[in-house]
């Protein structure tokens, strides 16, 4: 008798896809590709002006005609409320006093001029401009939209007034997640402490098992993230009962991916030990390879980062210093625990099939024969 394929889940059913690999990048090119191999790419857009988001969901639909891709925003559910002026008055003097500090002994130049107010991002106005990202996306009837930091409530409902084909919500904590399965949410990505970017506290291991029991008996579907590099991590994604993966890290060592060279560097000699978890960025902890940054903010003189957004708009001119003028030592790339198993640069297709043979070897390895009566 024919052995059912292991890597066909519902995930696969549901989205007409080969593979369940679903790969998170800022890089439309790396989005094209995994999507045209057979698993489904989600562009993160949050950095995206509405009209810039326009042009790469053009650009992404020409490449992958009917093949499904998606767009992800960072809406968080929680944060300090205000406009531009209350938020920069709760921001405390010590706090400014030592960013001062890092930028005088860190050698750090002021940044250049914007030529224009940002648009996107983490600030005091993200909501209102969030939602004009959102319109676009409902407006150009983006297969999935995902979205991070669990979603404020509007949001559900926006996607469905606008009949947003699918709605796919990124969790950290079970209760998150079933305030998302109750919402009605398509798919669950249940991400764990391992993920690099914004991540929380609990394990893979530990979470993805536990929201899986709470989306039973619903239409959910539950992928898992955090730490997922391998194919081995795709089986052991699948032996957890999860309907297939998302993963973020690995793309950014792909040939395809925008990644500054230096920072493919960090990944590729950097282990899960490197990948630490600071909120000196945004306010919320992201996971990202050990720097003089995330360093300075655990020197005990220094303050405990304020909560989103007030941190992100404390910070916003160092860190466009340290990019503009691109002081490496003070910069680690977001990054998963799962680093330690990328060592080479691929092409984002190459990825996606390498991880999808392994698992299938993985999976066969395991495999228990019945034992003959
Ligand atoms: C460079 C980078 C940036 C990220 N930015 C976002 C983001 O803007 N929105 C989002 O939903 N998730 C973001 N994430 C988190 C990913 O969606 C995903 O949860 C995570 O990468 C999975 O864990 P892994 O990195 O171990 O594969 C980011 C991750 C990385 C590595």
């Amino acid at each position: 008798m024919a052995q059912a394929n292991p890597l066909h889940t519902r995930l696969c059913e549901a989205y007409g896809v080969e593979y369940p690999i679903v790969a998170f990048a800022h890089t439309k090119d790396v989005i094209a590709a995994v999507s045209r191999a057979g698993g489904i790419g989600v562009l993160g857009a949050a950095g995206l002006d509405p009209e810039e988001i326009r042009s790469a969901i053009h650009w992404i639909r020409e490449r992958v005609g009917d093949r499904p891709f998606g767009v992800d925003l960072l809406l968080p559910a929680s944060f300090v409320e205000g406009n531009a002026e209350d938020l920069e008055a709760q921001i405390p003097d010590g706090h400014r006093v030592f960013v001062q500090r890092l930028k005088s002994e860190g050698n750090i130049p002021d940044p250049k001029p914007l030529d224009k107010p940002p648009t996107s991002g983490i600030g005091p106005d993200m909501l209102r401009r969030a939602r004009a990202q959102l319109d676009v996306i409902f407006e150009e009837r983006v297969p999935i939209f995902a979205s991070a930091l669990g979603s404020p409530a509007f949001l559900i409902e926006r996607a469905r007034e606008a009949g947003a084909p699918k709605l796919w919500g990124l969790i950290g904590l079970p209760r998150q997640a079933r305030r998302e399965i109750e919402a009605g949410v398509d798919v669950v990505i249940a991400a764990g402490s391992d993920a690099g970017g914004h991540s929380g506290s609990i394990g893979t291991f530990s979470l993805v098992p536990e929201v899986m029991r709470l989306a039973r008996g619903t239409n959910t579907l539950v992928l898992a993230a955090g730490g997922v590099t391998t194919g081995a991590h795709v089986a052991a994604a699948l032996a957890l009962g999860a309907d297939g993966v998302w993963c973020g890290t690995i793309w950014q060592a792909t040939n395809e991916s925008e990644t500054e060279p230096f920072q493919r560097e960090q990944l590729l000699r950097s282990n899960s030990e490197d990948a630490v978890q600071s909120r000196a960025s945004t306010g919320k902890p992201v996971r990202m390879i050990r720097s003089k940054w995330s360093e300075a903010w655990k020197q005990p003189s220094a303050p405990e980062p304020l909560p989103m957004p007030l941190q992100g708009m404390l910070v916003a001119d160092i860190q466009r210093a340290i990019k503009d003028h691109r002081v490496e030592d003070w910069q680690g790339v977001p990054s998963g625990q799962g680093v330690g198993a990328i060592t080479t640069v691929k092409h984002a297709s190459q990825v996606v099939l390498d991880m999808a043979e392994e698992a299938l070897g993985t999976l066969e390895r395991l495999r228990v024969e019945p034992v003959e009566a």
